[in-house]
């Protein structure tokens, strides 16, 4: 069996609120043993600054194995030299990270300057070979930022991840994904996509409520669009030995 602690969208900027519930929730995480990997995927700084960069490497330091993606807020360059220590480069951030018990594939779902995801065709061709050719045995969680499918939160479908078909027919080439995980939409959901769990992790920084339809008459959840209020949560992903996958919301007060 393994956990997987899945946190999306701590929006990192200069003021102090997005950082204390960012180190609420990692310190919480750090605390915990029999983690596997933690998993950040993405808008982890909220304008792409160097030094909102600095500020999320401290954040992210842990005694768990971890990965991020970047997000829509994130900016390639920066993320780079920030987080990979790799020189700044506009080319797509791409991943990959092996624990004892998964694989782990981070894709780059970002479009630089633009809301909406996409992910390039030398990213999917990456992750066909990784897929391919990377500790075979293990099973693999594919993540990234940009969620392909609708998911009735009208303000972020119409910025979802498009041109989805073409990651699906990577996707179906390759038994071993058990799960693929997301953000971008700052609100747990679990819904499916190319046939696999799509898991969907709540946003740290803050809440989108709900619509359900859009322009519908039953309106927004009280309060709505945005709840900044809502204390933070995670994800919590156990894979069983069984190949079944169970999903834990866990709220972290102050
Ligand atoms: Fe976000
Ligand atoms: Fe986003």
């Amino acid at each position: 069996m393994i956990a997987i602690a899945h946190l999306s969208d701590i929006h990192i900027d200069d003021g102090q609120r997005s950082r204390e519930r960012a180190a609420r929730v990692l310190s919480y995480v750090n605390g915990l043993s029999h983690v596997d990997a933690v998993v950040v995927t993405g808008d982890l700084a909220d304008n792409g600054a160097p030094e909102e960069y600095a500020q999320v490497a401290a954040l992210l330091k842990s005694p768990h194995m971890t990965i991020t993606c970047p997000g829509n807020h994130d900016k390639r360059p920066e993320y780079r030299a920030g987080l990979l220590g790799e020189p700044a480069a506009d080319a797509p951030v791409n991943q990959v990270m092996s624990t004892p018990g998964a694989l782990y594939v981070s894709l780059d779902s970002s479009i630089p300057g633009r809301p909406n995801g996409f992910i390039a065709d030398e990213s999917l061709a990456w992750l066909d070979e990784v897929l391919t050719t990377t500790d075979t045995w293990k099973p693999a969680f594919v993540c990234f930022h940009h969620p392909p499918v609708d998911l009735a939160v009208p303000q972020v479908d119409r910025i979802r991840q498009f041109d989805e078909s073409r990651l699906a027919q990577v996707l179906a080439r390759h038994s071993r994904v058990a799960a693929l995980l997301c953000g971008h939409v700052h609100t747990a959901a679990t819904t499916t996509f190319a046939g696999l769990p799509l898991l969907i992790a709540p946003g740290v920084v803050s809440t989108s409520l709900l619509p359900f339809e859009p322009n519908g008459d039953r309106g927004w959840e009280d309060g709505g669009p945005i709840d900044l209020d809502a204390p933070p949560s995670l994800y919590f992903h156990i894979l069983h030995d069984d190949g079944r996958l169970t999903s834990h919301l866990r709220v972290v007060h102050a």
